[in-house]
C-alpha cells in the first residue's frame, strides 16, 4: 500500500478484511486471460481484523490516504468490523457487498437491496468516517443497489466489483479455478463498469468511485465522463506495473486539457450533457 502511494496513487484501498484470519481457497486461484484481463477466486484471504492494523499503520506512516475494505456475513459483523477498522485511523470505509463467489458474503448480501441497506445503515450508525458501498455488477439493475445504499446513508458508491466468470481447461476438461467460479477483472469489464456508472449517475446524487478495467488515461477519462469522480485501478498494476498510477494521471491530464476541462470536477458526468 505504501509502495502504491509512493508510486503516485491518490489513495489506497485495502484487501477486504473480515473478523478472523482466512486462508482463502486452494490454488489455482488466479488465471491470466491475456488481453481480456484476469480471472480470480481468492476466497477473501486476509489476516483478520486483529492482525491487520499493523499493515494499515505502515501505509498511514507512509502518508497514504487509506480506505479500509470490509466483508462481513451479517449486519452485526459488518458494524463491529467497521468500528474496529475506523479505530485504525483509516480515512474511509469501503463495504465489500459484491465479491461474486464467497458463500455467505459479498454479493450474496449485496444483491438484495434490503439486506444491503441494512448493512449500510448499521455501519453508518456505528462509525463517523465516510462509508463507500461497493456494489456488484452481477444483477439486473446495479443502479437499484446504488439507490438503496444512498437512501441508507452511504457517502459514496464504488462501482463495479468483478463480473462472475469462469475458465475451463480443455485438456483436463475441468474448471481452471479450484473454486470453479471466479470474478473477471481488467479490460474486458470496462464497458460493463461504464454502463453501471452511467446508470448510477442518473439515479444517485452521492459521488461514484469508478472501477473496472482502468489501465490508461483514456479509460480514466471515459469513467469521469460517465459520472465517476474518483477512480480505482487494480488489475492494471499487474499488467502495466506500479507506475500505472503516475501514467494514468499524466495521460488523464492530457485528455482533460485537450477537452478544455479546467478540473476533474468539470468532466464528471459530462457525457450526459448535450
Ligand atoms: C475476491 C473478492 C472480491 O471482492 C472479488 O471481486 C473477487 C475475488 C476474493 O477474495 O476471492
Amino acid at each position: 500500500m505504501a509502495h502504491a502511494y509512493r508510486a503516485g496513487a491518490g489513495g489506497v484501498v485495502t484487501k477486504s478484511i473480515g473478523p478472523k484470519p482466512r486462508e482463502g481457497y486452494p490454488n489455482p486461484t488466479v488465471e491470466q486471460l491475456g488481453s481480456w484481463g484476469m480471472l480470480n477466486a481468492m476466497g477473501l484471504p486476509n489476516p483478520g481484523m486483529e492482525e491487520y492494523p499493523k499493515e494499515i499503520q505502515e501505509a498511514l506512516g507512509a502518508g497514504a490516504v487509506v480506505v479500509g475494505s470490509l466483508f462481513g456475513g451479517d449486519t452485526e459483523e459488518f458494524a463491529s468490523l467497521a468500528r474496529r477498522m475506523e479505530a485504525t485511523g483509516v480515512h474511509a470505509l469501503e463495504l465489500n457487498l459484491s465479491c461474486p463467489h464467497a458463500k455467505g458474503y459479498g454479493s450474496e448480501i449485496g444483491q438484495d437491496p434490503v439486506e444491503l441497506a441494512q448493512v449500510v445503515r448499521a455501519v453508518k450508525s456505528a462509525t463517523h468516517v465516510p462509508v463507500w458501498a461497493k456494489i456488484t455488477p452481477n444483477t439486473h439493475d446495479p443502479a437499484l443497489l446504488a439507490e438503496a445504499a444512498e437512501k441508507a446513508g452511504a457517502d459514496a458508491i464504488t462501482a463495479i466489483n468483478t463480473v462472475r466468470a469462469m475458465a475451463i481447461d480443455p485438456v483436463l476438461r475441468r474448471p481452471v479455478l479450484a473454486n470453479e467460479l471466479g470474478g473477471l477483472s481488467g479490460p474486458a469489464i470496462k464497458p460493463i463498469g461504464l454502463a453501471a456508472v452511467w446508470k448510477i449517475f442518473e439515479r444517485v446524487r452521492i459521488p461514484i468511485v469508478g472501477v473496472g478495467g482502468i489501465s490508461s488515461g483514456r479509460d480514466a477519462f471515459e469513467y469521469l465522463l460517465a459520472g465517476a469522480r474518483a477512480l480505482e485501478v487494480g488489475t492494471a498494476v499487474a499488467t502495466r506495473g506500479i507506475q500505472v498510477f503516475r501514467e494514468v494521471h499524466e495521460e488523464l491530464a492530457g485528455y482533460l486539457e485537450k477537452a478544455h476541462f479546467r478540473s476533474v470536477a468539470e468532466a464528471v458526468g459530462a457525457a450526459h450533457r448535450r
